[in-house]
């Protein structure tokens, strides 16, 4: 059924095809049966896939990666329909703001990628807020917020920035993502730097201590979401702030700008995701995880498939998140991973 489907959507540009499956799923979410009818069937019903972590409970742990919902809308109870584990949603910054302009998102279809420069195209935290209130309430699995500094945002005024959009938006999620690895804004991967990070995750913790506990009494995770381009030395500051500042996990990985594997050239320096990343994630997830043990990992980028994410899980991933993968294969990889990985378990 989806190659018909995505035959269809990939007959127009990469993001009036994403917007119109957006409204589909918008649609679809509000109805009263049928998106509960759908998640028994998507669902694959194994205990062992099964955790506890932060004190919220993932039925399985593949979850939506950010920057698929940017509004907070009611697409969100359609995602949650095929059997999804978490979901996250953003990246939302303090004021709306357009994003980059289009074309901003282009298919690689014979490499099975992604390259886009959204820029951030979002309504804003006190708008996601408003939507958000309605939507929470009607989803039985975390959200996850993921966070970004607005496009004219000295990147000086990012800690209190990060800790403002947390705050308005803190009932609305179960967790939060600090994204500083976005490659589309300029000077945002540059809070990746130990002196800057420091800053921006003490802002947020310092905002979010008299906030109201989450889900058992336990404080909301705040995770940091890094870039697949740091060198080893970066990451290793990059550790070295997170586990000093005890951050709750770490998402490996966003968007690189490199263009290995690539069977194509593309001129375009834009972030890429999809199966020419999966090396650098891996390769990531699986560092972070020998030198911080501890550490929750969210693995994320080119997972495609049951043995992409059984080797991201390998590595050290305690839960999995797909973009692009869902471009490519539809809402079906999701069970296809999840019973999979239940007849490994
Ligand atoms: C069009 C597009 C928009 C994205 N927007 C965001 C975003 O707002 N915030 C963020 O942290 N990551 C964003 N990402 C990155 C994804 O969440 C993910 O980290 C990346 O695509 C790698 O995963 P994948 O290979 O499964 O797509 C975006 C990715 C794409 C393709």
């Amino acid at each position: 059924m989806y190659p018909l489907v995505r035959n269809r959507l990939f007959k127009t540009d990469a993001e009036t095809a994403h917007d119109a499956v957006i409204k589909w799923l918008k649609r679809f979410g509000r109805l009263p049966l049928l998106p509960r009818l759908v998640r028994t069937l998507y669902t694959v019903p194994d205990t062992n896939l099964k955790q506890e972590l932060w004190g919220l409970t993932f039925e399985n742990p593949v979850g939506l990666a950010a920057g698929m919902d940017k509004t907070g809308d009611e697409s969100l109870l359609g995602w949650q329909a095929f059997g999804l584990g978490f979901l996250e949603t953003g990246g939302f910054t303090l004021k709306g703001q357009p994003g980059n302009e289009k074309p901003r998102m282009h298919r690689i279809v014979a490499d099975e990628a992604i390259i886009n420069r959204m820029g951030f195209n979002n309504p804003g935290a006190e708008k996601a807020a408003q939507t958000l209130a309605y939507v929470k309430p009607r989803l039985r699995i975390p959200l996850f917020i993921n966070v970004g500094k607005g496009k004219d945002t000295a990147i000086e005024n990012a800690p209190k920035e990060y800790a403002d959009i947390v705050e308005i938006l803190w009932l609305c999620g179960d967790g939060f993502v600090l994204n500083v690895s976005s490659p589309n804004t300029l000077g945002l991967r540059a809070l990746q730097g130990k002196d800057f990070l420091r800053a921006v995750v003490q802002a947020v913790q310092d905002r979010t201590k008299r906030l109201p506990l989450g889900r058992h009494r336990e404080p909301k995770p705040i995770l940091v979401k890094v870039a697949p381009d740091l060198t080893d030395p970066e990451l290793d500051d990059v550790l070295l702030v997170l586990t000093e500042l005890r951050v709750s996990g770490v998402i490996a990985t966003n968007t690189t700008i490199g263009r290995e594997g690539l069977s194509v050239p593309t001129d375009k320096a834009w972030g890429l995701s999809g199966p020419p990343l999966f090396p650098k994630s891996l390769r990531m997830v699986r560092y972070i995880h020998v030198k911080a043990p501890e550490l929750p990992i969210i693995g994320c980028g080119g997972i495609r498939s049951l043995e992409t994410a059984y080797q991201m899980r390998c590595a050290g991933a305690r839960l999995l998140q797909l973009y692009t993968g869902l471009v490519y294969h539809g809402p079906r990889l999701v069970p296809t991973i999840n019973r999979g990985l239940s007849c490994q378990l």
